[in-house]
């Protein structure tokens, strides 16, 4: 349905502050700037990441590309409420799709981002508490106040997405989903995405960094069977475990949690890569460990 706004690898920014590499402002400013160089125009907020400070210090940076605006893609979530001293009045870990809190929250989101809009909201986790008509009224609400463009949802199951689509259309999934983190090929949700056009997203599309961890056996095992097809493609181990994504028939767009530029832009150009489907299966194979049946 709109897979059209987002036309490369998306730049995930949980990692870029407080939770991670902690970018200043002019670090900031110079991934942006190289990402939209290359071609790389999505980025991937939440309004929890680095404990609710991460959409404000790339904000600062951000506001000196207003001009190039209409060629940016500007996602965020919003429903997960975290405790810590950015949000003392929480006083438990929880959710929250009330229409006051997706509206403050996408608000809130716009200021600390400097922009009038996002490309995207999503309700960043399913909640027990959830209504479709409620999630309904504060999405039409933002959509026609102009503060939202686009709407989808976030770790949402087959029949949770059925549930919202009862009010309002569903437009992108964005799932955990990788060559170690194989659910989402056989629960359903993307065999969903493909039946109502729905844009799946991957998180942590390399495991949230599969390398950081010599003693995990799959991960060996996928590293070791993705290495032997390196050479094959003209390609790094990454490289050819972001093909395994872009291969499937959903169209995956994967959420690069990388902070180094060059990861990203390869993240772009392994998108040429055609996976043929036996090595496709070796991969899979290495991830699980056996056959399949
Ligand atoms: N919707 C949700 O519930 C949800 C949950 C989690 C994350 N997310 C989104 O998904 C994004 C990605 O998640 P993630 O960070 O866990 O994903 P990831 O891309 O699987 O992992 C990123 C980590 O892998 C490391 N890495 C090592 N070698 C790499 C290579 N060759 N290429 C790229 N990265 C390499 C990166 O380090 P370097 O920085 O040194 O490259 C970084 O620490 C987040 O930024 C966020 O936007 C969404």
């Amino acid at each position: 349905m709109s897979s059209s706004i987002i036309n490369s690898p998306i730049a995930g920014c949980m990692r870029w502050g407080a939770w991670g590499s902690k970018f200043n402002t002019e670090a900031y400013h110079s991934m942006i700037s190289g990402c939209l160089d290359n071609g790389i125009t999505a980025f991937d907020h939440a309004d929890i990441y680095g404990d609710y400070t991460t959409e404000a210090d790339f904000g600062a940076a951000f506001k000196s590309f207003a001009a190039r605006r209409d060629q940016i893609q500007i996602i965020s979530k919003c429903g997960i409420q975290m405790l810590g001293p950015n949000r003392v009045q929480h006083t438990v870990k929880s959710y929250n799709t009330s229409k006051e809190h997706i509206i403050s929250s996408a608000e809130r989101s716009l200021q600390n981002l400097h922009t009038d809009y996002l490309d995207l909201l999503l309700i960043h986790r399913p909640n027990p508490l959830m209504h479709p008509d409620e999630i309904a009224e504060a999405v039409n609400k933002l959509k026609s106040a102009g503060k939202i463009r686009h709407f989808g949802v976030s770790n949402f199951l087959p029949h949770q997405v059925t549930l919202i689509e009862k009010s309002i259309p569903v437009e992108f999934n964005q799932l955990e989903v990788s060559i170690v983190y194989t659910d989402p090929l056989f629960n359903g949700q993307l065999d969903q995405c493909i039946e109502k056009n729905i844009v799946p997203m991957a998180w942590s599309p390399l495991g949230g960094n599969i390398f950081s961890n010599s003693e995990n056996t799959t991960n060996n095992r996928v590293i070791e069977m993705a290495r032997k097809l390196t050479e094959k493609y003209t390609t790094t181990v990454s490289g050819v475990l972001i093909a395994w994504l872009y291969a499937h028939p959903s169209q995956i767009i994967p959420v690069m949690g990388t902070s180094q530029l060059e990861r990203m832009i390869e993240a772009k150009e392994v998108k040429q890569i055609q996976l043929s489907k036996e090595d496709w299966f070796k991969l899979l194979e290495a991830s699980r460990g056996i056959e399949v049946a």
